[in-house]
């Protein structure tokens, strides 16, 4: 009976600790009843996220973006640049956090980002289509900004898309973010696909093409890759725990 209460601490600590680990990433993440997205990737910067279903067929993304503000009273904004890979050119959504905690159904506001002055209060018309705007707070204070976009026909299946974080706002406008090398790392490249498509392809060193360059046929590296990235956050932990248990058994039988 002396050999219970090791092996009822190693579970409780397998049960703990293990989804915490999980939550590290996207795939962690909860939202309410009733939006649900086929794919998720954890941004390389600024702890932001993105949760996605592409429909082809419209063609139209169904989107949430998750990122703390920089400071509680601060905003988040993700957008698609069809133009470029910057900033500037941008089709952005913007939160403000205040807005956000209290669910104020205009609180996402659009953004043609056309340059580097700051952005006014109201929302300036974009290139898509952007329905079921809506934000919430999350878990840690993160804001979730929710819209579907109308894209269009024509686009690649591989979008320049940007993500920024502010710390603060003036008289309803947001101010301008920091400029440290988080921020200015903040924009990547986009692979839509179709919910039938989510199966990550094999990222097996394949010989053949090496370069972007072959258009809509180039693999989604960056959703493998951060998948693969998942992987190895979860495991880890996992790893750490499955030895601490090993351990607490060999000490329990030891002591018995
Ligand atoms: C966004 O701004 C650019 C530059 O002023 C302009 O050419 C473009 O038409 C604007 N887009 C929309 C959707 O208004």
């Amino acid at each position: 009976m002396a050999s219970t209460p090791p092996l009822q601490l190693a579970l409780l600590l397998l049960v703990v600790a293990l989804p915490a680990a999980m939550s590290a990433s996207c795939a962690g993440e909860h939202f309410p009843s009733g939006r649900t997205y086929v794919t998720c990737e954890d941004l390389p910067s600024l702890g932001a996220a993105l949760h996605w279903t592409y429909d082809a067929s419209v063609p139209s993304l169904s989107l949430a973006f998750v990122a703390a503000p920089a400071a509680p009273g601060g905003w988040v904004a993700w957008g698609i640049n069809p133009s470029g890979g910057g900033m500037v050119g941008a089709q952005a959504l913007l939160v403000l956090a205040g807005d956000a905690a209290t669910s104020a159904a205009s609180a996402v506001r659009t953004y043609n980002i056309t340059g580097y002055a700051p952005l006014g209060k109201a929302s300036t018309p974009i290139a898509f289509q952007a329905t079921g705007l809506a934000a919430d707070v999350g878990v840690g204070g993160k804001v979730r900004l929710y819209a579907t976009l109308r894209l269009d026909t024509g686009m690649k299946k591989v979008v320049n898309h940007v993500w920024q974080v502010g710390s603060s706002v003036t008289r309803g406008a947001p101010d301008i973010h920091a400029m440290d090398a988080e921020n200015l790392a903040a924009r990547g490249k986009l692979v839509l696909s179709d919910g039938a498509a989510a199966s990550p392809p094999a990222l097996a060193g394949g010989p053949s093409s090496s370069g972007e360059g072959s258009g809509d046929g180039s693999p989604p590296l960056s959703r493998t890759i951060s998948r693969a990235a998942d992987t190895a956050r979860v495991s880890a932990p996992a790893l750490v725990l499955l030895a601490l248990l090993g351990f607490l058994t060999t000490t329990m039988v030891l002591v018995a």
